[in-house]
């Protein structure tokens, strides 16, 4: 069966200035998968996505969402989209709540508040819901934000940056949403310069350098373990000290540690269920387990240095 495409750019170019911003650019999005746009900065991420929202002019080429062209077709387009670009605009003297309803009035399609109610919940607002935004934390803002862009249900979420400003909790917490978001059917899209966070982010990350994207990367592919490759492998976990104990006495090297935080392994990827059944059959509580590849760094860095 043919991959639905939610989004798909073909071609597309734009100079500014004299400058060539995005260059001969083709992306497409599968339904159901989270796509990492990521480079350095200057790249033309943030230029990218204001093409394919209609906020600026494409020079040629061709951008459809959910099978709509945004040149012939601009509303139906974006009717399937919710948008995050730079920063999201919220009224700070207005609370998270009435900020929500003031955007659901701007939206083609009538939102319930029920609808509303359901949203802040999803953000994990709702008992902020009645608290003016100025008293927001940056995480919270960015929260409502999703929240507003996702007012009409669209099938294609972009974020611009997401992640930055966000504490480690945030990030996380980000992460854990778009992939419940993607699991209910819509695509997301999502753009950074840190590879770290779009490893652990995407299914798959386009490399953009210089207005193109020199390669599309698939991150389950390139996590993939080879056998006999051993992986540092961290374990998020609040009492390092007595997993370190457990661990002292096995025959599994901890590399690293930080207290309150975690330790880091080196394993083989057959030995991580045994390494967790050790540590919760002695009561250690796990939180997280990352696995961290050389791989996609190593091909990142080769990518963006040619
Ligand atoms: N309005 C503009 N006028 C002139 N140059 C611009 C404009 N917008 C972006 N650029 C240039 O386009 C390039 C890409 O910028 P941008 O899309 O913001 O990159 P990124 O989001 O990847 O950091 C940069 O070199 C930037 O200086
Ligand atoms: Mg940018």
């Amino acid at each position: 069966m043919k991959q639905q495409k939610i989004l798909e750019v073909k071609n597309v170019s734009k100079t500014v200035q004299g400058k060539k911003i995005i260059n001969d650019l083709s992306l497409s999005i599968n339904k159901g998968e989270i796509m990492g746009l990521l480079g350095p900065n200057g790249a033309g991420k943030t230029t990218l996505i204001r093409i394919l929202v209609g906020l600026i002019s494409k020079d040629s080429g061709e951008v459809s969402i959910n099978g709509y062209e945004i040149g012939s077709s601009f509303e139906n387009a974006m009717s399937h989209v919710g948008v995050i670009v730079e920063n999201p605009v919220l009224y700070d003297f207005m609370t998270g709540y009435e900020n929500l309803i003031y955007f659901s009035t701007m939206s083609r399609e009538s939102v319930d508040k029920q609808t509303i109610t359901q949203l802040l919940k999803d953000v994990n607002l709702l008992e902020a819901a009645n608290k003016k935004v100025k008293n927001y934390s940056l995480g919270m803002k960015q929260r409502l934000g999703i929240a507003q862009a996702l007012l009409n249900n669209p099938v294609l979420l972009i974020l611009d940056e997401p992640t930055n400003g966000l504490d480690p909790e945030g990030i996380k917490e980000l992460r854990t949403f778009l992939r419940a978001l993607v699991n209910k059917g819509a695509s997301v899209l999502v753009s950074s310069h840190l590879l770290s966070e779009m490893e652990l982010m995407c299914d798959r990350v386009a490399v953009v350098k210089k207005g193109e994207i020199k390669r599309v990367l698939n991150v389950s592919e390139l996590t993939e373990q080879n056998k006999e490759n051993k992986l540092n492998v961290t374990f998020y976990l609040e009492n390092v000290k007595s997993a370190s104990k457990y661990l002292s006495t096995s025959k599994y090297p901890i590399i690293e540690s930080i207290e309150n935080s975690n330790i880091v392994l080196n394993l083989y990827k057959q030995e991580i269920p045994k390494v967790i059944h050790l540590l919760s059959s002695n009561a250690v509580d796990i939180f997280e387990v990352n696995i961290h590849d050389k791989k996609l760094e190593t091909k990142y860095m080769e990518i963006i240095n040619q």
